[in-house]
């Protein structure tokens, strides 16, 4: 088939390389010419384990292509997914802007009948709106349909070659037939394919995002209990996720949810359910939590160094939002080293792929080091924000030899609290105990 995915983001990308893969011609089209250029030379914008590799190959079977002209695109294809941003507005409903405008170029280049495909996040009625912004500048039928996209980053690829499911909202058989015909290569396995009507696929997306969302916050609640009674989150979370009606995923408690999706998605909802009179007050509660939660090491460390930092070193490791990213949107870390340097201290960074991001948003505040362990050196302590492998079992006596002091506050629990008593470390972590040498409380 012939395919055009307008925006070359995580989503876009993912999703052209995707579909070249199992055999369709795919233009991939983005506004920004500069990230067009890198990407005809093969350079991937942003970070995602393996998609360099697949876009590479699919670029020299001649399957994959790049541009900035989306009219060429446009009439070279019969199928349009719009994968563009829905970043927040300022009321925190989705700017659909670029959706609305993508959709306007869409219907200004058609010479003929078109599916578009919403692949973006959107809110319940975009379908809508999207088909009157084409009908708008065009006499030929187009079939809009919402095909949300459930990908994570840092495991895009594997997400979209095997999705748990797809959801389709399709309004008319001829866009059924196409996309089903489309996907069947990725849901050879069992994994389903989910039609709907357009409305019930736009809500699926953020419903499931915001459930994820709701699942944090509440650990981080209940971590937070578990800290002024006494008890520790993590027995209570295998408690209760091993109950088969909660399962074990998105029970980890840590300094709250970031990137490009849960934060947003979740205003958004609320936003949305606020306008037609739907009663928003768990979203809220979700939003509020996680926005304390964010808080959480820096406030461990004034508690622990008092409010006035200056003269104080600290050392960050992991500063993307998760693993396996560079994604620094909404990250937690920004809160924390922010907080840092606004009370005089100096900060030095690790992470092993979110250095250029990181230092895109914090500037020159603070100093990055190649090597993880070069970052301890003199510090008074280190912070622990992402959960990124090479932390999980680093050299701890080489550790206690770097730091001042051995003190580790940890978002992610990524110790065991025995294994730091045992070491001699001071440590701090989630909904814990706190560990501090010489046994006192
Ligand atoms: N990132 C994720 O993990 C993820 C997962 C699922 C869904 N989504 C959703 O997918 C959508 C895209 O997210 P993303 O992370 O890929 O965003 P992104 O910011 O990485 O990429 C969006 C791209 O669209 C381009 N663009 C903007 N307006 C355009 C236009 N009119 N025509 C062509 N290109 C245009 C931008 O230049 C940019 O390259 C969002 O709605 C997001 O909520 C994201």
């Amino acid at each position: 088939m012939k395919i055009a995915v307008l925006g070359s983001g995580y989503v876009g990308l993912t999703t052209g390389a995707c579909l070249a893969e199992t055999g369709n011609d795919v233009i991939c089209a983005d506004i920004v010419k500069e990230k067009v250029d890198a990407l005809r030379r093969g350079e991937i914008p942003f970070f995602e384990p393996g998609l360099a590799t697949l876009v590479a190959q699919n670029v020299a079977e001649r399957r994959l292509t790049f541009t900035d002209d989306l009219a060429k695109a446009v009439r070279e294809s019969y199928i349009i997914f719009i994968a563009v941003g829905t970043p927040p507005d300022e009321d925190g409903s989705a700017d659909l802007s670029h959706v609305v405008a993508a959709a306007r170029d869409i219907g200004r280049a058609m010479d003929g009948e078109r599916i578009v495909i919403t692949k973006s996040t959107v809110p319940v009625g975009t379908a809508r709106l999207v088909r009157e912004a084409i009908e708008a500048e065009t006499d030929h039928t187009v079939r809009v349909c919402a095909n949300p996209e459930f990908l994570k980053e840092g495991a895009a690829l594997r997400d979209f070659r095997r999705p748990d499911r797809v959801v389709l909202g399709v309004d008319d058989p001829v866009a059924d037939e196409t996309l089903r015909d489309l996907y069947a290569p990725f849901v050879r396995t069992g994994n389903e394919i989910l039609v709907m009507d357009t409305a019930s696929a736009e809500i699926t997306k953020y419903a499931a995002n915001a459930m994820l969302a709701s699942r944090i916050s509440f650990m981080n609640s209940v971590a937070r209990l578990c800290e002024l009674t006494g008890a520790d989150v993590d027995m209570v979370r295998l408690g209760v996720g091993s109950d088969r009606r909660i399962g074990p995923t998105f029970l980890f408690p840590g300094v709250g949810y970031g990137g490009s999706c849960l934060p947003k998605d979740v205003k958004a909802l609320a936003r949305t359910m606020n306008e037609v009179g739907a009663n928003s007050a768990i979203l809220d509660a979700v939003e509020e939590i996680n926005a304390g939660q964010k808080g959480l090491l820096l406030e461990q460390c004034v508690e622990r160094f008092g409010e006035d930092l200056s003269g104080r070193t600290f050392a960050i490791w992991g500063l993307a939002f998760k693993p396996n990213t560079d994604d620094m949107r909404e990250a937690p870390s920004v809160v924390t080293i922010r907080g840092l340097k606004a009370r005089g201290a100096r900060v030095v960074a690790h992470d092993p792929v979110a250095m250029t991001q990181a230092r895109s948003i914090l500037g020159a505040a603070i100093e990055f080091r190649e090597l993880n362990y070069d970052a301890l050196e003199g510090a008074d302590a280190l912070i622990i924000h992402t959960e990124w492998h090479p932390y999980r079992h680093p050299d701890f006596i080489r550790m206690r030899t770097l730091l001042k002091q051995p003190i580790i506050l940890d978002g992610r629990n990524l110790y065991t609290t025995s294994t730091m008593r045992d070491l001699g470390f001071e440590y701090y972590s989630v909904g814990r105990q706190p560990v501090r040498p010489g046994g006192q409380a």
